[in-house]
């Protein structure tokens, strides 16, 4: 399959110039102005913005989590995800406690395979360090192409390690080139709080967020900073949401150490107000919970400092069915929140069409950034020749307004029901396919291919 796209305004982390894209098979084959390559489909891109597709590096599909399974599984997921733009995602393989890496990742292989739409890898959960898991870092590395494991500071009793765990996990995996992703916020302190509550009665969604203050967060961050500059591992925060972490990270630059730190649309956008309603407020159920205006604005700030390297999602949804499992009891509600579709709008017209963020910053959030930190750059993550045609083609004036009646998620509401955006997806290649196109996807559960990504000392030349 040979695609030409014409005219369009190509934008990248670094540069923004007009030129036609020849793509030969699934990758981008040569750029320049009036090509006259003969193609099977041309594609007229004028007035349109051209940038890499998004790359999402957090999400958990099909997940068992608290008694229930997150309700997209690899085929709604990755086509969602598709018809907001973003070609690939990075999902999370959870070791069982007492048993073995190697078995959870065939359980995980066993959804995945075959079912992705749209291209995806995994990050792999430790949460049982041991003897015997120590053994098996090496092969995750190097022969499943897994380079990126994820820990828990927090869910006491289910995916938490000790900082003992920790420490001996990350001096294993520098040796061997990877990376420690965390969900940093202090778990013995959110046990208690939860504990606390349950027992003076207080049951509803807000306690969910009081029992998760911002110096659960702030303290985790800076112990998980402090653990890596020690072993010289590098480390990623998932999720971060507030100022006091982020300061944290900010600290850690004065000894010249860089933490890379993912922070999610929902927590650019929404704030903590959402939990003054009564149970409605579990649709904001998530951990780290939705924060205030103030650590909303300290994230946008962070991003145009560098400091917040990349917007994901944590997408984990849950049909309203599911989150009512906690009708009586905040801590039984399945904590996640859809986003996985939205996510490039969310941040185009939130934070590039209200002047907070450049169209260069804008791709390297949303796409060339998590590409350079977990080893895919530059195959995925840009527009140049040689790399994957992963291609969003994209409408910066049309307006539209998020429904859960048009979303193509597997969830029955949306978190931004309503919301009118500006900046509308047009069309999407994947590996050189047109993906996404007239609204409808053109592409068949099964093409999406799993990505073994690289060691990623290529992390340190993340942009910003
Ligand atoms: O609420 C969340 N974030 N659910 C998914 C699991 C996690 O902590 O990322
Ligand atoms: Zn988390
Ligand atoms: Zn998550």
């Amino acid at each position: 399959m040979r695609t030409i796209i014409r005219n369009g305004r190509i934008i990248t982390a670094s540069d923004d110039y007009s030129a036609d894209i020849y793509i030969e098979g699934e990758k981008i084959h040569t750029i320049g102005t009036n090509l006259n390559m003969v193609a099977d489909k041309e594609i007229d891109a004028h007035g349109l913005l051209v940038m890499p597709g998004g790359i999402d590096p957090h999400v958990h599909l099909d997940m068992p989590f608290m008694g229930t399974y997150s309700s997209d599984n690899y085929e709604t997921g990755t086509r969602a995800a598709l018809h907001g733009g973003t070609t690939m995602v990075i999902d999370f393989v959870l070791q069982t406690q007492g048993k073995s890496l190697q078995s959870a990742l065939d359980e995980w292989k066993g959804r995945s395979n075959g079912n992705a739409v749209g291209d995806y890898s995994f990050h792999m959960a430790v949460t049982d360090f041991n003897e015997s898991t120590k053994k098996e870092i090496a092969q995750i590395i190097l022969e499943e192409g897994i380079t990126s494991f994820k820990t828990f500071m927090a869910y006491k009793g289910a995916l938490m390690i000790d900082d003992r765990q920790m420490i001996g996990l990350m001096q294993e995996v520098k040796k061997h080139g990877g990376l420690i992703n965390v969900h940093a916020t202090n778990g013995d302190m959110i046990d208690y709080l939860i504990a606390k509550h349950r027992s003076e009665g207080k049951l509803s969604p807000l306690y969910h967020y009081l029992s998760q203050p911002e110096v659960t967060e702030a303290e985790a961050s800076g112990r998980f900073a402090d653990m890596a500059d020690y072993t010289g591992c590098r480390g990623y925060i998932v999720h971060l949401t507030c100022e006091g972490a982020l300061n944290a990270v900010r600290n850690s630059t004065k000894r010249n150490q860089h933490v890379h730190v993912e922070t999610c649309i929902q927590y650019l956008l929404l704030d903590a107000s959402l939990y003054e309603q009564n149970f409605e407020g579990a649709k904001y159920v998530m951990s780290p919970p939705l924060r205030k205006e103030k650590d909303r604005e300290t994230l946008w700030a962070g991003i145009k400092q560098g400091l917040v390297n990349v917007v994901a999602t944590d997408h984990c949804p849950f049909m309203w069915e599911q989150k009512l499992m906690g009708k009586d009891d905040f801590s039984k509600i399945p904590n996640g929140h859809p986003a996985i579709e939205h996510r490039m709008e969310l941040l185009f017209s939130e934070g590039v069409n209200k002047g907070r963020i450049s169209l260069n910053k804008f791709v390297e959030v949303a796409s060339t950034n998590a590409a350079m930190i977990f080893g895919m750059f530059p195959a995925k993550g840009t527009i140049a020749v040689g790399s994957d045609a992963d291609i969003l083609i994209f409408d910066p004036n049309e307006k539209h307004t998020i429904s859960a009646s048009s979303h193509h998620m597997n969830v029955d509401y949306s978190a931004y029901e309503g919301m009118e955006l500006i900046g509308k997806v047009k069309t999407v290649l994947l590996r050189g396919q047109v993906a996404i196109e007239g609204g409808e996807c053109k592409l068949e559960k099964g093409y999406g291919r799993f990505v073994k990504r690289k060691t990623t000392s290529s992390g340190d030349r993340v942009i910003g």
